[in-house]
């Protein structure tokens, strides 16, 4: 796909070789990730970021990311504190925001509303989360997680578990998985919190190897990566209950030694429940706040890319 000037609000809108970009470029920016090495490229360009539900680090992230490429960032947090509590369309919040930055960065609680800012905006516009719908940096980072703690995606057998129905990070990332060869998917969740079928059927059609399972301890041996996700308490419909998430469903340090590959990588979107147990912290198999900071250097990659000031690192 052309990044230049360009909105990310799908998974859907990259290839292999975007993939292979962007994740060269996240290389790249490690040091300056960390504040080692100091970079101006975006001096003078404002980032709005709009997260109109509850977020700590998606919304950091962005924000950090940003900064650390010598943009600055303009906030604003919560439905309660947005003029969209007033009454205000989406249409007229979007207008304004724009002559006020030069890129935006949203989080929405309903499905699709990225897009319908995309389509309004003037200026590039990246779903930060729209609901049960996508979260593309979130599985970009996913993804460029799996790369560099495995040292390559294709091959791997990735057990997905916890709330496959409502959980978007889960939605994106086995799309975006399926750019890859010889991925083999299995989805170990509560049937009443299974991925949904347009996915399964979508992998399937792909020639995807699927496995629907609700038993998580049966599907670990053979798991490389294990991804967990918590209860998606604030998108439950009907009587849904979920709480085997955090029990039938809970990886601990003892199912890791006495049940999985040796090397099996742990990875959670964050923030997490009891799904994962805190005595796997300490393994080096707990991939998943190294995951958080792989995320700086994804969304510093495709700021780059979206403002046309990625050309000197290839
Ligand atoms: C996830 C999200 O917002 O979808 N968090 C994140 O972006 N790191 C996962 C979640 O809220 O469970």
């Amino acid at each position: 796909m052309e990044f230049e000037n360009a909105d990310i609000i799908s998974v859907n809108q990259f290839d292999r070789p975007d993939l292979e970009r962007i994740f060269s470029l996240s290389d790249q920016m490690k040091e300056i990730a960390r504040g080692k090495i100091r970079n101006t490229l975006l001096d003078g360009k404002i980032l709005a970021s709009l997260f109109l539900e509850a977020s700590t680090r998606s919304r950091m992230s962005f924000a950090s990311a940003f900064m650390r490429l010598g943009g600055q960032v303009n906030s604003t947090t919560g439905m309660t504190f947005s003029s969209m509590n007033k009454g205000e369309t989406l249409e007229d919040t979007i207008r304004v925001v724009e002559a006020y930055s030069d890129i935006i960065a949203m989080r929405n609680p309903v499905t699709g509303t990225a897009q319908r800012a995309a389509d309004i905006a003037s200026i590039p516009v990246i779903n930060a989360g729209d609901g049960v719908g996508e979260h593309p940096t979130q599985a970009l980072l996913d993804a460029y997680t799996i790369q560099a703690e495995k040292g390559g995606v294709d091959g791997h057998t990735v057990t997905m578990t916890g709330d496959l129905k409502y959980g978007r990070t889960v939605h994106s990332l086995s799309k975006l998985l399926s750019r890859y060869d010889r991925i083999k998917y299995i989805f170990a969740a509560p049937p009443a919190f299974q991925m949904p079928d347009k996915i399964i059927e979508g992998l399937k059609s792909g020639g995807f190897d699927v496995v629907q399972t609700d038993d998580f301890d049966g599907a670990l041996p053979e798991s490389d990566i294990i991804y967990s996700t918590r209860l998606q308490k604030e998108r439950l419909e009907g009587g849904d209950v979920g709480e085997e998430i955090d029990t039938t469903f809970q990886l601990t340090r003892k199912k890791i030694e006495d049940l999985c590959k040796k090397d099996v990588t742990v990875m959670h979107p964050l923030p997490r429940n009891e799904e994962v147990a805190v005595d796997v912290d300490d393994l080096p198999n707990a991939a998943y706040f190294r995951q958080a900071e792989y995320g700086m250097q994804i969304r510093m990659a495709l700021y780059l890319m979206i403002f046309g000031k990625d050309k000197q690192f290839f």
